[in-house]
């Protein structure tokens, strides 16, 4: 459908199987495994209670967790542009793999992510 919030377009189903996918894609990225936890059940819970905000639908983040200040929680990992590049390589991965999702809609949802990836970004390219 058309209209409607990016979370309505998509719904809680097909956002729940990307955000499944994406973890997967993530623990076998030998550029993120080292920064993130070897069991990523709780990681994926909060990002996808944080993408349903995100994107319009429930602010379940905010309700379980609070505010996310998303830049401060992750300034305890040295997130270099590489770092970022992949994080968004492995969402990029997990949307083509997801047909629930539309080429369109999935653009936009990629579009919005790589912004707030870019301001994660706390770590020289040298480093990390
Ligand atoms: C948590 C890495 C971008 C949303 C985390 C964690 C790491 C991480 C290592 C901690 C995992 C844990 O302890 O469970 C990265 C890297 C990124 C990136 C390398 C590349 C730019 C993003 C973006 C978003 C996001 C773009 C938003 C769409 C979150 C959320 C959490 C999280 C909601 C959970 C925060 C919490 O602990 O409550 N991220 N992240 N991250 N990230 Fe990212």
């Amino acid at each position: 459908t058309t209209g409607g919030s990016l979370y309505d377009r998509i719904g809680p189903e097909a956002l729940a199987e990307l955000v499944s996918r994406f973890y997967d894609f993530v623990a076998r990225e030998p550029l993120l495994t080292p920064i993130f936890p070897a069991d990523l059940t709780l990681t994926a819970e909060k990002q996808l209670a944080f993408l349903s905000g995100f994107l319009g639908g429930p602010p379940l983040y905010h309700e379980r967790f609070g505010h996310p200040r998303l830049r401060a929680r992750h300034l305890p990992f040295p997130i270099t542009p590489a770092r970022a590049q992949a994080w968004l390589a492995c969402m990029r991965a997990a949307l083509d793999a997801t047909p629930a999702i539309s080429a369109a809609d999935g653009q936009e949802l990629f579009t919005a992510l790589s912004r707030v990836a870019a301001h994660m970004v706390n770590t020289p390219a040298q480093a990390g």
